[in-house]
């Protein structure tokens, strides 16, 4: 997306217009000049400028006009979901103009740039009907707009929207291997260091987890590392995602039902990436590693089997019962490996597991770790991105969920409840003293629905707090 600031309506070029009402229809800064005379149309199309509520009107000359509602009082992630709104509620115009930054607020322009680009996003790859579109143009009208905002706020959007292509992408396009490249040649061009390690190295460095996964599938699993380094850098930082790039289950075949939507189980793996880029892009003062442990979980004649047992990273066997429960043995070598090179924290993110959509439903992520600190320090960086997360229990009692007979732990819990804590005490098995948060997105990184800036399908989830807690180091 194209972004500009312009101080004044004359040299605007936009289609459409996106301006601003509170509850009552007060018009939000700048917007008034735009309201005058409307209140009548406005009230006979029931807005009163509560939040969500959106009318398309024709103004004089012949634009139109979006009014979108801010409610009584606004925040950021109320104004970048106004401006998710009112992008979609003028689609088609290619150059839009915009007053929302003006609503006084910290942060208001990125929100703002943020819930245009946001809105703005449509995966038709596939659809052979649909011609290539002009990339939108954002004209911010009037007020401040500054320019480390815009840009922030313009990469982020890219991030996160590289991160829904790739999980929107069909399991069929993005291979371990061909997803890594991908991201690799993307990580070059913004000045991040990557490395793939494909079988060969994985093998010969004891990643036994992601192989056991891999095994299975034909087209072999694969880790990629991408490194980014600021100047002067104030925290060392490690991110690590589940990058299952499809998951049939396994041996434990999955349902048809809840195999459909397992093209995003790699959802973890590219937000880790797409927020290296980012954070390399905006040249963040953070020394930044993440490590996304592609795989396949299929079933076949070289497949895993319940009852195999695996060696990961760190030497710790684990007792695969369920090879449906693969996430976490990906996890367990990629968490081992961040672990050895010391950072300040490590911050996972997964579909981990159904158990957590469950009990948070689809639009809240589950947070887990062993260090107060740290997980304040990851749900503040949500808070403040908009992203939705909340802190989940991890009791050293409940270590008896993994117990395993003949191995040291098993990759199930104990029957039908607390899945999602069983899955989080094994992943701890693998961080050893380095301060570590567990994000289980299993429910908000794919939408069966889409609401405001956030589509249907893959959803981006987490980039923003990745990047957020880079910017927020100390
Ligand atoms: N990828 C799934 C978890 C999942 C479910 C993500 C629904 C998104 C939506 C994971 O690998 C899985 O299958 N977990 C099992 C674990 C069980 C076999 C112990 C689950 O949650 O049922
Ligand atoms: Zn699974
Ligand atoms: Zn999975």
């Amino acid at each position: 997306m194209i972004v500009s600031h312009f101080k004044t309506n004359a040299s605007s070029k936009a289609d459409a217009v996106v301006v601003g009402m509170f509850s009552g229809r007060r018009p939000a800064p700048g917007s008034a000049g735009f309201a005058r005379g409307m209140a009548k149309v406005l009230a006979a199309f029931d807005f009163g400028g509560d939040a969500g509520q959106v009318v398309v009107l024709p103004a004089a000359d012949g634009r139109r006009i979006a009014f979108v509602g801010l409610g009584e009082e606004v925040d950021t992630e109320l104004l970048r979901q106004a401006a998710g709104t009112g992008r979609k509620a003028v689609a088609s115009a290619d150059v839009v103009s915009t007053t929302l930054h003006q609503v006084d607020l910290d942060g208001a322009t990125q929100a703002v740039v943020e819930g245009f680009g946001l809105g703005d996003y449509r995966f038709e790859t596939y659809k052979s009907a649909s011609k290539a579109r002009p990339v939108l143009s954002l004209e911010l009208l009037g007020g401040d707009a500054s320019e480390q905002e815009i840009t922030s706020g313009r990469i982020t959007v890219e991030a996160v929207n590289l991160c829904r292509d790739l999980v929107n992408e069909p399991a069929a396009g993005k291979g371990p291997m061909a997803i890594s490249e991908r991201l690799a040649a993307l990580a070059a061009e913004a000045g991040a260091t990557a490395t793939i390690w494909d079988v060969d190295r994985l093998t010969a460095e004891n990643m036994g987890g992601i192989l056991g996964v891999g095994q299975g599938s034909v087209r072999p699993p694969a880790l990629l590392e991408l490194h980014y380094r600021g100047r002067r850098p104030k925290a060392k930082l490690a991110y690590v995602g589940k990058g299952i790039v499809f998951d049939s289950g396994g041996l434990s075949l999955k349902s048809a039902d809840f195999m459909e939507s397992m093209k995003d189980d790699m959802a973890g793996g590219a937000a880790v990436a797409a927020a290296v880029i980012a954070i390399a892009r905006l040249g963040l003062p953070v020394d930044v590693t993440s490590y996304s442990a592609f795989a396949e979980n299929m079933p076949s004649g070289s497949a895993q089997r319940p009852g195999d047992v695996l060696k990961a990273r760190n030497g710790k066997t684990i007792e695969v019962l369920n090879t449906d429960a693969e996430g976490r043995l990906v996890l367990a070598d990629a968490l081992a490996l961040a672990a050895e090179s010391t950072p300040d924290l490590i911050v996972d993110l997964a579909t981990l597991t159904g158990a957590c959509k469950v009990a948070l439903g689809p639009k809240i992520a589950g947070v887990f770790g062993k260090d107060q600190a740290a997980i304040d320090q990851v749900l503040a960086a949500a808070a403040s991105a908009g992203e939705r997360a909340w802190p989940m229990p991890l009791p050293d009692d409940h270590r008896y969920m993994i117990d395993s007979d003949i191995a040291d732990m098993k990759n199930t819990g104990a029957g039908r409840y607390g899945g999602a804590i069983a899955a989080a005490m094994l992943l701890k098995e693998f961080v050893g003293e380095t301060p570590w948060v567990h994000v289980d997105i299993a429910g908000p990184a794919f939408f069966d629905k889409g609401e405001h800036y956030l589509p249907k399908g893959g959803t981006g989830y987490g980039v923003r707090t990745l990047i957020e807690l880079a910017q927020s180091a100390r």
